[in-house]
Parts: C-alpha cells; structure tokens; sequence
C-alpha cells in the first residue's frame, strides 16, 4: 500500500539544524521549524537533540564538525553555550545568555539571545496600535526570561521599568547587574501600587503555567489602556489574561513570544525570515 503521508526527502546538500535541551521532548521547536521547512520548500531538517549537560560541550562541537548550520539551545544549557562560542551579539552578552548558535562557514561559533526580540515581536505584531513603552513597565519575575524581557524593554526605549520578585534579593541583584538608571525595584507584596500610571504589565513568573498556582494581582489601580502580556503560554489564556481582558484592558498572549524568537535562528541557517501567522500558532498548538 503506497503511504498518503507527504514528506520531504533531504538530499546531499541538505541544511541541518535543531534544538539541544536536556530534556528535550517537550520543545516545541522541531514543529515550528518543521511547518516552516515544508511551508517554505526548504531542502533541510530541524531535529531535537537530547543532549545531558554533562555532554554538551561535546555535542555543540561535533555538531559543527557534522555541518551543522546552527542550533537552538535551551534549559539547562543556555548559560553553558556562552563560553563555548567564539563571538556573542552584544543582546546575548547583555542577557547573559545564548539561546540561538550559528556554525559559521570557517567554523566560529556565533551565539545570540532572540528572546527579548521575541518578546517586542509578539507585542508589535498583535498590538500594533499599543504604544506599549510610553510609559512605565512593571515586570513580574526576576529570572531568565525577565532579563531578556528587560534588556528588550530599554532597548525599546521604556522610560521606567518596575520589577517585582518574589525574593527580593533577586531582582536587586538584576537590577545591579543591568544598571540602568530606569530600573527599580519594588517589594512583591506591593506590586499592585506600581501598576499606578503603567502602560505595560508583563509576568515572566512561572506563576499561571499548567500545574502552577495562578498569579494573583489586583489590578484595580492599572490604566484601562495599559497592555497586559504573560510569557506562559500553556495555557495559552492564563489567570492574569483573563483578568485584565475581563476590566478592558488589551492583552497578548506568551505563545507569539515563542514563534517570534525563532526567526532569526531560521533566517540564518535556511534563508528567510519566516512568517508568523494563525495557521502556524494553530498547528504548533495543535497535537503532535
Ligand atoms: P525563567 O528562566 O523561566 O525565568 P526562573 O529563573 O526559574 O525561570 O525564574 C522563575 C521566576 O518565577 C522567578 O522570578 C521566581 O521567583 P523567585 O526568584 O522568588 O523564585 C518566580 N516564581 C516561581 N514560583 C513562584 C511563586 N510561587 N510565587 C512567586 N514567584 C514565583
């Protein structure tokens, strides 16, 4: 019986690339970069790479070794990747961190961070009549994702950016790190009297993810016009979302985040700036 199943057929020229992660399974990545191989007729792979951390300077150099064009890497190994690339883009330098590695044609290894790109990405492709940075940012969280959040925010040129984190010290610390004069730090407890004059509020916390406790904020003193976005994006509306939609303020979801930072890494290794439509959050939404 012939298979009604299309595929594609790599040949000899091939371009390879895919996402190093310990685990890796649960990476949506190898279903984007693969809608968007087929969309595009690009004659290449994306593949997951499960890769334990203990093996992953290895790894990333016999990926080059192979001709690799490039790969995505992500949690545990996006702070390992920095030691081990030859050049760093100055936003991966300033986030601390490499999430997307170019193997470069004499060999060097170019690590980038897209995440803070796209963070403004998402916002500017589903709000685009929301001047989200004319006024002050209050950032929930001070982790990874925040860092990325707030290096794109000052870059976006936002005039004051509250953060509040659950420990203190953390977001202290970040602020230290980055210092810029328009970053303060606000007790999380009292995180609600920073959303006074707000025009964005954003949660990088894990609070509101499948099987976390919701974020739970009083909103009350935050502008009707301010934007409010989350980085969870399973599920895709989370407790905070349904929160600020229900009092009438404009809200985007955390998946466009996700779509958007992959782009440049695509671009690079296959070509083209690929696109980020419906259709695509519909089917990496869509089961495996
Ligand atoms: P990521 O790299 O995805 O940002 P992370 O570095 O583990 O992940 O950061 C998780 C963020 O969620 C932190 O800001 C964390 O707050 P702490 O620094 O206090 O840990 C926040 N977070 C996680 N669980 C939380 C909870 N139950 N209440 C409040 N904040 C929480």
């Amino acid at each position: 019986m012939t298979s009604r199943i299309p595929y594609r057929t790599l040949s000899g020229n091939s371009r390879l690339a895919g996402v190093m992660g310990w685990p890796v399974s649960h990476s949506k990545s190898p279903r984007l970069h693969g809608y968007w191989l087929a969309k595009y007729g690009i004659d290449g792979s994306y593949m997951p790479l499960p890769v334990e951390p203990k093996n992953f300077q290895a790894a990333l150099n016999s990926l080059r070794n192979l001709g690799f064009s490039g790969v995505n890497v992500t949690i545990p190994q996006k702070e390992m990747a920095m030691p081990e690339c030859d050049e760093l883009s100055e936003r991966a330098r300033r986030i601390g961190a490499v999430n997307t590695v170019t193997f470069a044609k004499d060999g060097r290894m170019l690590g980038d961070n897209t995440d803070g790109f796209g963070f403004i990405e998402n916002l500017r492709q589903e709000a685009p009549d929301i001047a989200f940075c004319s006024g002050p940012a209050v950032v929930l969280g001070a982790g990874g994702a925040s860092r990325a959040v707030l290096v794109a925010l000052l870059d976006e040129g936002s005039p004051e950016i509250r953060i509040a984190n659950r420990t203190r010290k953390r977001a202290d610390d970040l602020a230290a790190e980055i210092n810029d004069p328009r970053i303060t730090v606000i007790d999380w407890p009292v995180a609600p009297t920073a959303l006074e004059n707000a025009s964005l509020v954003v949660n990088t916390t894990s609070l509101g993810m499948v099987g976390q406790p919701a974020l739970e904020i009083d909103l009350t003193g935050l502008p009707q016009s301010a934007l409010v976005t989350d980085i969870v994006y399973a599920p895709l509306m989370t407790d905070l979302l349904m929160q600020a939609k229900k009092r009438g303020n404009p809200i985007v979801d955390g998946l466009g985040m996700l779509l958007h930072q992959a782009r440049p890494g695509f671009h690079r290794w296959f070509g083209i700036d690929p696109e980020v439509t419906q259709e695509l959050r519909d089917f990496v939404l869509s089961p495996d």
